[in-house]
């Protein structure tokens, strides 16, 4: 197992460009299940859960062939493999995500069997409302020896209206609706970007889908989808996580393929936080980091909220932020494990139900820490970049997940980080 060693206190300065968005690739990658013939997707990141996803997909009779610039080929074709349905606990346990081949796998081959994700570290994460949504469209479901088994003759449109906000929930009942029979409603859809891509993804194989980036999703079902060239947007939240990367280090540094439109809760955050952002023009933006930050409180909602992708990171940073923050989870309330973790660098940090009061401190102290998850993991670099002395991170294997080479491209940038088997 890897360890990151960080020695603190280093402005970092430079430009830096933002991979493909990894929770845009993940769902766009399964829907190619929909796809008669061949796919190129542009801008897929190089990270741990593409291989799994890709794993998955292969798995289920799918060609699927990256090349070194960051495209990915996926080819699926009508009629072949439908006896293929499954993504098997041992894969699905690596990545929750891998639940979103059920929407393409119901609507393509019939049935779906896909081993039931579980719980994590950042929380309970049911799927009823993914069940609810496919059940609303025809499909019989029932979980048995922990796997999600469903079937369907016909999918059929209908009005679905989400109790509460899904991303991959909406993802699994798009992917399902555009080809089923008549037209499917889709109300209080999640409209993340990532979800946005998808549907862009789909009307570009052919699909009919309307009300992009609403509330309200419309979808007119057709009766079959081709494969595409498509380029995925860029990753908002690791554009995020560097961006506070500069903040952290009272840094100067341009990212290059950052969508500001996708960035407006982040950038309005970190600005009434103290740090100077300067868009100028062409997806590129001037993060300048200064000397005295000031508290402030956030609350983590859906988009186009702050992301609760950032919160750990953007705890980090407030640890150091002179005066009192509040941050409210509202998305995963438990999802506070990093806190410990940044107590133990010197942060005071208490938690309460879904909020963490956070007191900034002068500085933060290098020492041995653990990562969690994913995002707690970019929280806990953010705050080794900063620390005095040395920090050492553990279990960097969840980093590896969702971004592409943390450490080196922040060492280009100027930090001393090393990463180092154990
Ligand atoms: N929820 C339900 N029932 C459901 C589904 C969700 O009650 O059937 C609840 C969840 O418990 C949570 C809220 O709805 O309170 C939102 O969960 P959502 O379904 O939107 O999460 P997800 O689709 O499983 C995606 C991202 C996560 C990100 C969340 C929230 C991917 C692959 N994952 O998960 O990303 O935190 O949306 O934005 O897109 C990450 O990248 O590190 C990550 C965890």
């Amino acid at each position: 197992m890897d360890k990151i060693v960080i020695e603190g206190e280093n402005r970092l300065e430079g430009r830096v460009r933002i991979n493909g968005a990894k929770n845009a690739a993940l769902p766009i990658m399964a829907a190619c299940i929909l796809l008669d013939g061949p796919s190129r997707i542009k801008g897929i990141p190089d990270i741990i859960d593409i291989q799994t996803q890709s794993e998955i997909l292969r798995n289920l009779g799918g060609g699927v062939k990256k090349t070194e610039d960051g495209t990915i080929e996926i080819i699926f074709r009508d009629g072949e493999n439908d006896d293929k349905f499954t993504a098997p606990y041992e894969l699905v346990r690596k990545m929750r995500a891998s639940i979103c081949v059920l929407g393409p796998l119901l609507s393509k081959r019939r049935r779906a069997k896909v081993s039931y994700p579980g719980g994590c570290v950042i929380g309970q994460r049911p799927i009823d409302l993914h069940i609810k949504g496919l059940a609303a469209l025809g499909a019989q479901i029932e979980t048995t020896e922990g796997y999600i088994n469903a079937s369907v003759d016909k999918l059929k449109g209908t009005h679905i209206s989400f109790a509460g906000k899904t991303v991959l929930g909406t993802c699994n009942v798009l992917t399902a609706a555009v080809l089923a029979e008549g037209i499917t409603t889709i109300e209080y859809a999640a409209c993340e970007p990532e979800v946005q891509d998808l549907a862009h993804f789909l009307n570009k194989a052919g699909a009919k889908i309307t009300g992009i980036g609403e509330n309200k999703l419309t979808v007119e079902g057709v009766q079959k989808l081709h494969g595409v060239d498509y380029e995925i947007i860029p990753d908002r939240i690791e554009a995020g996580t560097i961006m506070i990367a500069g903040a952290i280090t009272r840094g100067d540094i341009v990212l290059e393929n950052a969508r500001l439109e996708h960035l407006s809760a982040i950038i309005d955050k970190l600005r009434e936080i103290g740090v100077e952002i300067t868009p100028s023009g062409n997806n590129t933006l001037r993060v300048k980091g200064n000397g005295a930050y000031h508290a402030v409180d956030l609350m983590t909602l859906p988009y186009p909220g702050m992301p609760t992708d950032m919160q750990a990171q953007f705890m980090a940073l407030l640890c150091i932020a002179e005066g009192k923050s509040i941050i409210t989870e509202k998305i995963f309330p438990d999802r506070f494990i990093h806190a410990a973790e940044l107590r133990r660098m010197g942060a005071d940090i208490r938690v309460d139900g879904p909020s963490a009061i956070i007191r900034g401190i002068p500085f933060l102290s290098g020492t041995e820490v653990m990562v969690s998850d994913l995002r707690a993991g970019a929280g806990l670099v953010l705050a080794g970049l900063v620390a005095k002395g040395t920090t050492q991170i553990h279990r960097i294997y969840h980093l590896d997940r969702g971004y592409e080479r943390l450490a080196e491209r922040l060492s280009v940038l100027g930090a001393t980080i090393k990463r180092i088997s154990e």
